[in-house]
């Protein structure tokens, strides 16, 4: 007897963007499952709010750090891989039980989700269902009103902890951008979008979909950005 694992994306955060399969499955967990910077809510947690059916046991993960240790740290890759090992192992137990798991994650968890370190130690044991969630970046776009990609515009998905010349790399080479995980990196994507001349166009956004929401073109953006925005930079327009 083994159970499901069911990873539920839980879109951009208005929690009318949730799918009815997500809530659907949610209704039917025995235990959901979600991840958390230590001391904050969780955002999936939040979005799922009434969702989560009081019968349900609860799992919280608490990341060991977020922004604190860099991605380049010897200690990053290590820490966070026996971090996962922890949370796949919990889970496992939970599985072998028979149980229903619902596994949250703010927008679509296969898109820099980290459930998808989960599914990789848990696909190979264990039945794994993935219900995808409205991409954090689909939710920015509508909420800016921004048409994004048009005819044969190519688009890129770029984490903002790139170095700064890999960031102008790529800016120079598509026509439609999305840079995402802005935090402590605002002011290197400023730099990168002003060489490669693509910063008059781009516009920032905060908290999408979310209480709080700000959209502004990036000039006017505040100085210092929070981990749930990005920055958003249309294609041409050529093909109307
Ligand atoms: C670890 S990634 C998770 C992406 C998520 N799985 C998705 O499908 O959008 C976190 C980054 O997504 C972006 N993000 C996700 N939702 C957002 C929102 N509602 N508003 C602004 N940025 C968002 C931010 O750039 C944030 O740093």
């Amino acid at each position: 007897m083994s159970g499901i694992c069911q990873i539920l994306g839980m879109g951009p955060g208005d929690p009318e963007l949730l799918t009815l399969k997500a809530v659907r499955l949610l209704a039917g967990a025995d235990c959901v499952a979600w991840f958390a910077a230590c001391g904050r809510p969780g955002h999936a947690r939040v979005i799922a709010g009434a969702h989560v059916p009081d019968h349900a046991e609860e799992l919280r993960f608490d990341y060991p750090f977020t922004t604190g240790v860099s991605v380049e740290d010897p200690r990053y890759l290590i820490e966070m891989a026996a971090f996962y090992d922890d949370c796949a192992a919990r889970l496992a137990r939970e599985l072998e039980r028979g149980r229903r798991i619902a596994l949250l994650c703010e927008g679509d968890p296969f898109l820099y989700g980290s459930a998808m370190y989960l599914f990789d130690r848990l696909s190979p044991h264990f039945r794994c269902e993935i219900v995808p969630g409205i991409t954090g970046m689909s939710g920015c776009w509508s909420a800016a009103a921004l048409p994004m990609v048009h005819g044969d515009d190519v688009l890129s998905v770029l984490p903002a902890t790139m170095d700064e010349e890999s960031l102008v790399t790529w800016l120079c080479k598509g026509d439609a951008h999305v840079i995402m995980k802005i935090g402590r990196n605002l002011d290197k994507v400023r730099a990168a979008l002003a060489r490669s001349g693509r910063e008059s166009k781009a516009i920032y956004v905060e908290r999408g979909t979310q209480s709080g929401q700000l959209c502004l073109p990036l000039e006017r953006a505040p100085e210092k950005a929070p981990y749930f925005s990005m920055v958003l930079v249309p294609g041409r327009a050529r093909a109307r």
